[in-house]
This record gives structure tokens, C-alpha cells and sequence, in this order.
């Protein structure tokens, strides 16, 4: 029975992002970007995983004002909310039900081998059932719109296979093609820097087989970020914040020991950036010109976005008709494969 055989010929496109924090460079090249250019592409499913966050953010204030955030930044940034499905995750309840079906054929093996459950107890987090069972819970927000391509970051590449094998287990048990193999599709851009250095636990810097320091993954964890929407005195007291050598203003500066250098690579073309490499090597730019020029390609890539952040952050009612919008499209199809799948079990 193909209840679920998709109807439509453009690729089903879904990923998600949790509302722990607000928005930064590194969520917006190795994420927010790719979102949105996709939506040219197929047939974008977009949520804000606001179930996940509830893993790690006990906060209901703190949640409620992350998940606005998001979505005014994803609409600002060209999100259309006609072309493609924007919703809150825990606004498709079904979701909950199909992760427990899933959970019924996962093994505990195949969670007990999940990187990103191993790396937060190993960092001493205490993990709750909910954390250990992320996966599935993902899996599902997968398989619920039989979603065929998930761009997300190599973070996540572990996850998404295991959503295939999930797919897998429950159609081959039950003998049903309940379940679309989803492909991950992974970001140009694997790992945005921060405003500091890897150093290891006595504080020394880590370095590369070249010598050089290695920039520390820009992530809200090690509070190093620059928001996507930052500007002005924020912004610039951001920028001021970004670790820098200290060397006479005439003196040559190495573009590859630079964080200022590595974040400018982010909005510039090749021949830009060897442009931007000859001033480092002339000498007298100093790291100060460097800054400068990093706060202006942020100002000219996100600033034409900011007055529709701003008109967003004041009209909760317009985020929240879009988003409820979003969740009836999102839940009729859900709707569809969660029917499927307990007919194909034997609930129905
Ligand atoms: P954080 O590390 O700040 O907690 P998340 O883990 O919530 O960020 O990131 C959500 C997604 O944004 C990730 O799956 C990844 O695709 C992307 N991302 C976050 N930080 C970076 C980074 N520094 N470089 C590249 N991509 C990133
Ligand atoms: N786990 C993802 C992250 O932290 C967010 C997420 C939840 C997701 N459900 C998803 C991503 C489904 C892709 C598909 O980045």
C-alpha cells in the first residue's frame, strides 16, 4: 500500500535548529545558509526543534524568547514562508507518537554508540532519558515528512544514519515501505572559527603540523560567538574581543596565524581575499584594518536583513500566524506516515 509515496516531484528538503541560544556566524554558514538556498532546489521543511532544546534548556522564558528569535532570523535572512514549510517542532505532536514506535525497533546498541551522547557525558553533563534518546526523536522529525535530503553539519552525520537504519528496521519488520531513506547533504563550510584559539587544559595553545594555532569551533558552549544580527557598538565590541597578536603596526602580520583573517575568508571571493592577504604581508594595516574589514562584510552581507529583524522582533502575532501555518502544512503529512506507520504495526 503506498499511502506515502510522495506526490510531489520536488525533493522533500527538511532540517531543523534548536533554540538553545541565539544565531551565530558558524550556525549561519554551516547552516542557515544552505537552508535557504535550498529552498530553490526542492521542497523545504524547515522547524524550529524546540522538543530537542527542552534536553538542555530548562527555562521556559529563555526557550519561548530563543524560539523567536530563530524564526525572525530565518525569515529575515529569506525564508519564505509560502514556499517552504516553517514550524515549530513541538506544534506536530506526532512526532512524539513516531518516535515511539521507532524507539520500539532501536536497539540500545545503536544509541549507545552515538558520538554526540558519548561527548556530553565524557564533558560531565548528566544525561537525561531525553538526551539519550535524541536520535530517535530526530529520526522521526525525519521520517515524519518522508524527507529525502537533510543538510545538516558533519555534527550531525551520525544521526542521519541513524534515521536510515531506523527507516530501515521498521520497514523491513513490518514488511512496508512506511519510510523514505533520507541522505544527508552536507555544508561547504564544515567548521566556522571563533574569537579565540584551541588551547588544551594548561592553557597552551594547540597547534597544527605547521605550527600554526588552531581556531576554536565557533559554538555558544565556549561563548565565542558573533551573532548574526549584531551591529554597531555590539558588533564592533565583538570583533574588539577577537584574540589578536601584538606587533608593531609596520611590521608584516601572517594571514595564516589570524582569526580576523580566517572570519573575513567566510564573505570573501579568492581574489579578495589575496587582495586582503598582500595588505597583511605589506605591513602597516595592523590588526585594527583587519577588524575593520571584517565589520564591514558583516555590515554589507547582513545589514540590507536588519530592519526586517527588527520589524519581526516586534510582530510576535506575524511570527506566530506563520508558524501555525507552517504546523498545519507539517502535520497533514506527518499525519499521513504516522497513520501508515500504526496501521503497518498492527495499533490499527
Ligand atoms: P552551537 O555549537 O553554538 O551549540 P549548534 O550545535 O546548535 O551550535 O549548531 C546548529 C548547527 O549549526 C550545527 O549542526 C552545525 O551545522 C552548525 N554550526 C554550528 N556551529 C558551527 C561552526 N562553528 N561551524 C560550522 N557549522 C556550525
Ligand atoms: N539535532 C540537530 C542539531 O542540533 C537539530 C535537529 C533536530 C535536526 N531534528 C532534526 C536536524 C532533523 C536535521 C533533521 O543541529
Amino acid at each position: 500500500m503506498a499511502v506515502n509515496a510522495d506526490t510531489t516531484k520536488r525533493t522533500r528538503i527538511l532540517s531543523g535548529v534548536q533554540p538553545t541560544g541565539i544565531l551565530h556566524l558558524g550556525n549561519y554558514f554551516g547552516a542557515i545558509k544552505q537552508h535557504i538556498e535550498l529552498q530553490e532546489e526542492g521542497d523545504g521543511y524547515y522547524f524550529i526543534a524546540n522538543y530537542h532544546a527542552l534536553t538542555s534548556l530548562k527555562d521556559p522564558e529563555t526557550l519561548r524568547k530563543n524560539t523567536r528569535d530563530v524564526a525572525a532570523t530565518y525569515l529575515a535572512l529569506g525564508l519564505d514562508p509560502h514556499r517552504s514549510v516553517f514550524f515549530r517542532q513541538s506544534d506536530v505532536p506526532e512526532v512524539c507518537e513516531l518516535t515511539w514506535l521507532l524507539l520500539t525497533v532501536t536497539g540500545m546498541g545503536l544509541l549507545e554508540r552515538a558520538h554526540s551522547y558519548k561527548d556530553k557525558t565524557a564533558k560531565g553533563i548528566k544525561p537525561n532519558a531525553g538526551l539519550f534518546t535524541y536520535p530517535v526523536l530526530m529520526a522521526s522529525d525525519i521520517l515524519a515528512y518522508q524527507s529525502k535530503l537533510v543538510p545538516v553539519g558533519r555534527d550531525q552525520e551520525q544521526h542521519v544514519e541513524m534515521a536510515q537504519d531506523m527507516a530501515a528496521s521498521f520497514n523491513h519488520m513490518y514488511g512496508e515501505e512506511v519510510f523514505t531513506r533520507p541522505e544527508p547533504r552536507f555544508t561547504q563550510t564544515p567548521r566556522v572559527p571563533g574569537t579565540d584559539w584551541e588551547r588544551d587544559e594548561d592553557g597552551n595553545f594547540l597547534r597544527d603540523e605547521d605550527g600554526h594555532r588552531i581556531p576554536q569551533k565557533m559554538s555558544k558552549s565556549y561563548n565565542n560567538t558573533l551573532e548574526i544580527f549584531a551591529e554597531g557598538k555590539a558588533l564592533k565590541k565583538a570583533i574588539g574581543r577577537i584574540t589578536t597578536d601584538s606587533i608593531p603596526l609596520d611590521d608584516p602580520m601572517s594571514p595564516d596565524d589570524c582569526l580576523v583573517f580566517e572570519l573575513c575568508s567566510l564573505f570573501m571571493t579568492e581574489e579578495e581575499l589575496e587582495d586582503l592577504r598582500a595588505k597583511y604581508e605589506a605591513g602597516g594595516f595592523g590588526y585594527g584594518g583587519a577588524k575593520k574589514t571584517l565589520i564591514a562584510r558583516i555590515d554589507d552581507t547582513f545589514g540590507p536583513f536588519r530592519e526586517r529583524k527588527r520589524e519581526l522582533d516586534r510582530s510576535p502575532d506575524t511570527l506566530e500566524d506563520i508558524l501555525q501555518d507552517g504546523a498545519r502544512r507539517a502535520r497533514a503529512e506527518a499525519r499521513k506516515t504516522l497513520d501508515h506507520a500504526r496501521q503497518a504495526c498492527g495499533l490499527v
